[in-house]
């Protein structure tokens, strides 16, 4: 049945029903229409399709499904025709356990090492990311399931996310936050797309027309449906005005009975209903047939062996001074709890249930390693240094030809939900490293975490392996690396600072109070270490081999850069080849460099190749804010091919005819002193007033939780102390209670999203009663709880009647 007949048959109820979840993961089946439900299930990097009680972050048990390696590790292997092979066996998985929609990739950029959620993000770098991203997606459809690139848009901070405004000015908008999903829309053609929980410039993400309607929808051509992240809508009937479509979890039929009632007094046209009910209609069924049709089996030991694949690719040496790779003939001790109980993976909504999962000591074992010894080390779930555990690896160091450490960041450092507050490793680990090196000349780091931290000085150690969160078979990769089995061929996808005073954002991250002001406008990652000459422990691209490749012979016009690479040493490997393009002479202020291209090449030793890189239309082009358009300036620009952004092999300058470059005169970007940015100049940048950030007056519904601090009632101030007090006790336990937590950073609105007892009108009286009202707030939280369920009953016989 096509389509529109089906939404000619439906009830206005039917309609408003469709547009929210009914549990936690379903949409409404309409059965007398043959429209079936669907199941979306994250996530990234494996399946989290829940087995019992459900919850979107993760607590509950879920199916066995293969873990790959993270985002932030995949990345790393800079080859998007990986992704696409992950994303297959990804949407492989998804069909066969009857899941519609996989929520995920997830491509926010890396505006600071402390988001607790790098791990499941690509990049600093919107192209990289884009790429990946939309090769994972190009995979996961193939299996005729959908992929739900997600969080639309600029949300880089775990901290009050769903409360937190991103303020930033149109064109670091669009040349850095929206480009990875522009590459994701265009060129990966998602069916789906999530939208963040914070606000861009003063509008909730769900609410935003600019960006779902005038830039996904028409700009990209996106026709498929977005849905809010879990609990992340504000207005439900604005959302749909703005062309988002689906509101998850399940807020209850409150949402629906608001859309009924928009409609009915006319503040919402039936048809931008129905537009939104076809939009999601036509997935719903192309993926119930696709998953009815799907193998219900997948071949475990396959993704297994793929999973290890994929880690093998992504794995970075960071440091060697030749130790690596290591001669099987040398005794190895591990050192470092890691070894024996890996951390590959996340916390959080994208924690994936492991088929099966390898880890170091073992996989060195069957290697043929001869482990002379295993020493824990720390405690993952105690940050301070523990004497008896360092004496005892001490002891352990000294037993071997070599030490494998096994150290990086643990799971209470990085988690959805909650930022870190430093880049340090913990002060555990930080004394068993002094101590091991101090005992053992020969020790190999091997390293764990989705984001960078502050490393060992470099006299300290002999190589570091840096593993990311590998999935559920990197170990094996690990160990392949150590022995040379595999030439290690990963490259960073983001910049390693020194300290975490040098990153960009630091003077403004997280955002202390409702907004979240991105001052450092472009200055993101490498954009900004290279321009401000600031020096890093390991650049943007950095990663390397066991062999060593040499780059000539460069020709390059608008359309491609063509050079010769020549794998020079003495084992077959893979380089990363990288183009950045730099503006030589033009008007417009822009980072000394960006990445426009870039290809992995494998190559036999001995062997060249000619290697051609196309530069495609987000080469040479900025973002005209006064204009409001992309236009590309008349200018000279430096071609450079490298391989790190700190590693210029050739360069090519070319001219490109285009339009005079206009700037405004902005003396701190110009010259990427964008440490203290005035407020004059972040106006000028903006082009506006900056919007009021501090806490001022009464406590609003979309404050969060935490925020109750301020508010008049004791009571309220209570509740938020109590729960401040349990989740700093949860975190001294060494697990975060990520359930208080989420609750804590939750907006109050958060209490009708989540719990289906409380009405939008609650909200309201719940936050008057905060304001000081407690008397009356409690009365009319007791009137108009009666109010919602009579208006809950009224729609459900409604929706019935048909
Ligand atoms: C996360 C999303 C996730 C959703 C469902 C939210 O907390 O932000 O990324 O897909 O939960 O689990």
């Amino acid at each position: 049945m096509n389509v529109d007949t089906y939404i000619q048959k439906m009830t206005l109820h039917e309609k408003a029903a469709m547009l929210q979840g009914w549990s936690t993961w379903t949409t409404f089946p309409i059965p007398r229409l043959g429209i079936p439900e669907i199941f979306l299930a994250d996530g990234p990097h494996g399946l989290r399709k829940q087995t019992g009680s459900t919850d979107n972050l993760g607590m509950n048990p879920s199916h066995p499904a293969t873990c790959f390696p993270t985002a932030a590790t995949m990345a790393n292997s800079w080859d998007p025709a990986l992704g696409e092979e992950l994303g297959r066996a990804l949407g492989a998985e998804a069909a066969a356990g009857d899941v519609n929609v996989v929520l995920g990739p997830g491509l926010n950029m890396k505006r600071s090492p402390l988001c607790g959620r790098n791990f499941e993000y690509f990049s600093e770098d919107p192209y990289l990311a884009g790429k990946m991203a939309a090769a994972y997606i190009r995979g996961i459809q193939e299996n005729g399931v959908s992929a739900c690139p997600k969080h639309f848009a600029a949300n880089s901070q775990e901290l009050r996310r769903m409360s937190q405004d991103s303020v930033m000015d149109e064109r670091t908008l669009r040349e850095i936050y929206l480009t990875a999903f522009e590459i994701a829309v265009k060129e990966g053609m998602p069916k789906a797309l999530m939208t963040s929980y914070n606000m861009v410039n003063g509008t909730y993400a769900n609410e935003n027309a600019h960006l779902i309607t005038d830039i996904l929808r028409k700009e990209w051509g996106f026709g498929g449906f977005v849905v809010s992240d879990w609990g992340g809508d504000n207005d439900h009937v604005e959302g749909v005005r703005a062309g988002a479509n689906l509101v998850m979890p399940d807020p209850g039929a409150c949402c629906a009975a608001d859309l009924v009632e928009a409609v009915e007094s006319g503040r919402l046209d039936e048809t931008v209903l129905d537009d939104r009910v076809r939009e999601l209609l036509n997935i719903v069924m192309s993926t119930s047939e696709a998953v009815q049709n799907a193998p219900k089996t997948f071949d475990k030991d396959a993704h297994h062996a793929l999973a290890r694949k994929c880690a093998e690719n992504a794995i970075v040496l960071l440091d060697n001074d030749g130790i690596l790779p290591l001669n099987i003939d040398k005794t190895v001790a591990f050192i470092g709890d890691f070894a024996s109980t890996p951390r590959y993976q996340g916390s959080g909504s994208s924690i994936v249930n492991p088929t099966r999962v390898d880890n170091l000591l073992d996989s060195a074992k069957a290697a043929g390693l001869t482990v002379t010894g295993f020493a824990p080390g720390y405690s993952r779930t105690d940050p301070t240094a523990q004497t008896s555990l360092i004496e005892e690896a001490v002891r352990v160091a000294k037993n071997a030809d070599v030490v494998l450490l096994c150290v990086g960041l643990d799971e209470i450092s990085e988690s959805e939900g909650a930022d870190r507050s430093d880049m340090a490793l913990s002060p555990g680990q930080n004394a068993l490293i002094d101590a091991v090196c101090a005992a053992q000349e020969n020790v190999v780091l091997l390293l764990t975490g989705g984001s960078p931290f502050v490393m060992p000085s470099r006299e300290k150690y002999r190589a570091a392996v840096h593993g990311y969160l590998h999935g559920q078979a990197g170990a094996g990769s690990m160990i392949d690396v150590v022995l040379g089995k595999v030439n290690p061929s990963g490259k960073l996808s983001e910049s390693w600072p020194h300290r975490l005073q040098d990153n960009p954002s630091a003077p403004y991250f997280p955002a202390p109070e409702r907004t979240a002001e991105y001052r450092e406008g472009l200055y993101i990652g490498y954009r900004y270490y290279d321009t401000a000459k600031i020096r890093v422990r390991y650049p943007f691209g950095h990663g390397m081999s066991y062999t060593t490749f040499r780059y000539d012979d460069l020709r390059a016009d608008g359309k491609s850069v063509t050079f010769r690479l020549t794998n020079t040493g003495k084992l077959d490997g893979a380089e990363v080849a990288q183009v950045y393009v730099s503006c030589r002479n033009g008007k417009v202020i822009r980072p000394k460099k960006e990445l426009k291209g870039f290809r992995k090449v494998f190559l036999k030793a001995g062997e060249s190749q000619t290697v051609t890189i196309p530069l495609d239309d987000k080469a040479f082009r900025y973002w005209n804010t006064d204009a409001n358009r992309w236009e590309l300036e008349t200018a000279n620009y430096d071609i450079c091919v490298a391989a790190s952004a700190a590693d210029v092999r050739l360069t090519a300058t070319i001219r490109i005819c285009g339009v005079e470059g206009q700037q405004k005169d902005l003396p701190s970007y110009r010259t990427a002193n964008i440490m203290a940015v005035s407020d004059e100049e972040f106006e000028a940048l903006l082009g506006h007033p900056i919007p009021e950030s501090r806490w001022s007056g009464e406590i609003t519904r979309n404050d969060a939780i935490c925020q109750l601090y301020y508010a008049k009632s004791p009571v309220a101030r209570l509740v938020c102390k109590v729960m401040g007090w349990l989740i700093k006790r949860s975190e001294k336990t060494g697990r975060q209670d990520l359930n208080l937590t989420f609750a804590y950073n939750m907006p109050i609105r958060g209490l009708s999203k989540y719990g289906k007892v409380f009405s939008s009108e609650m909200v309201d009286d719940f936050v008057f009663l905060c304001n000081g009202h407690f008397f009356r707030g409690c009365g009319r939280l007791v009137r108009d709880f009666f109010k919602a369920q009579k208006k809950i009953r009224t729609f459900m016989h409604k929706l019935k009647e048909q």
